[in-house]
């Protein structure tokens, strides 16, 4: 098979209808907050406890194409003595690995962030691919306020976007690209949508410059939306319209299907903006999706608690978002759901 058969194929098994990705590939110091949100300890035995529960949730398969992995999953057994990342591939959920190395202030610049991984990205990725991961997930990291994301973060950070995307599809793994302006702060819709422009037009931009495959990646991005620490509240029409139009104004059609991190909203607040972007625009060039690490793992955590005794109710609860993201994805959500489970 060639390379770019290789990457056809992954696409083809990561962005269907009624489908998203699972984002559990939060870094160590990540998954301690989530951990300390429920009162556990961040230890090597909870983690691998915890991704055990998340990836063998019965019936994951109908709602979740891929699922996004930290490196140390990729060591971890279950508790049948099986490597926990295969859990996935055999019931045909497409594995894929976090590869960034998280991210630093910018040197010699007023609030910009810098995601460091590049060097050795290749051979990394020979052997991701050896273990039988097919995609792969960078994250570039834009805050708003002020003066900042200055013009010099948003070219650095489109840059090693494409670089990556690039080192990627030479060695026949899927790229997600994500470039994620955060929704800390007190800025406001049109803010919002404004820097996500910039990045997003710059990010594109650079991807061309590198021969990266548009056909061939996946972009995760955030939505536009007011800061969370914003007065005025945009309702979740609101929040699709300047969505869209940003995306129309930088994302090429030949992107095959665009999934939405959630970035720190609720569960329920995510599914219905998703549900409006879908219901409003169906007619949207991409696969308008989620690719939801809080959204979708938030009531999971809370009904686990770290109690073995716990499982079949966290992987309900992670089961019913999964459920209602696909009906967002296809538009079919209406809040009331939230109450029929
Ligand atoms: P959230 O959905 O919690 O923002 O996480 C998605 C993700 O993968 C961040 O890199």
């Amino acid at each position: 098979m060639t390379n770019a058969d290789q990457l056809q194929e992954t696409i083809e098994d990561m962005v269907q209808p009624g489908k998203g990705i699972l984002a559990a590939d939060e870094s160590l110091p990540t998954i301690a907050k989530r951990f300390a949100a429920i009162n556990l300890k961040s230890t090597e035995d909870h983690r691998r406890a915890y991704r055990q529960l998340l990836f063998s949730a019965p019936d994951l398969e109908k709602y979740i194409s891929g699922v996004i992995e930290f490196d140390e999953t990729l060591s971890q057994i279950d508790t049948n003595g099986r490597p926990l990342h295969e859990l996935l591939a055999h019931r045909g959920i497409v594995p894929g690995v976090k590869v960034d190395k998280g991210k630093s202030p910018l040197a010699l610049s007023n609030n910009d962030f810098m995601t460091f991984g590049l060097d050795g990205l290749a051979e990394r990725l020979q052997r991701y691919k050896s273990l039988g991961m097919r995609f792969a997930k960078w994250r570039a990291v834009y805050k708003i306020g002020g003066t900042f994301p200055s013009a010099m973060g948003i070219a650095v950070n489109a840059e090693m976007l494409a670089i990556y995307a690039a080192i990627c599809q030479e060695q026949g793994i899927v790229p997600i690209v994500e470039p994620e302006v955060l929704n800390d702060g007190t800025h406001d819709l049109d803010q919002c949508a404004c820097v996500t422009e910039a990045v997003q037009a710059e990010v594109f931009n650079a991807l061309h410059r590198h021969h990266v495959v548009f056909e061939h990646l996946v972009l995760k991005p955030n939505m536009v939306t007011h800061g969370s620490s914003c007065s005025k509240q945009a309702s979740p029409e609101e929040i699709a319209e300047a969505t869209l139009r940003v995306l129309c104004r930088t994302v090429p059609a030949a992107v095959p299907g665009i999934n939405f991190l959630s970035g720190g909203m609720s569960p329920e607040t995510a599914t219905a903006n998703l549900n409006a972007m879908n219901a409003n625009f169906p007619d949207a060039p991409w696969l308008l999706s989620f690719s939801f690490g809080r959204a979708l793992q938030q009531p999971v955590l809370k009904h686990w608690l770290g109690n073995p005794e716990n499982i079949e109710p966290a992987q309900e609860a992670l089961l019913m978002r999964a459920r209602l993201n696909s009906l967002a994805q296809k538009g079919q959500y209406v809040a009331s759901m939230e109450l029929e489970n």
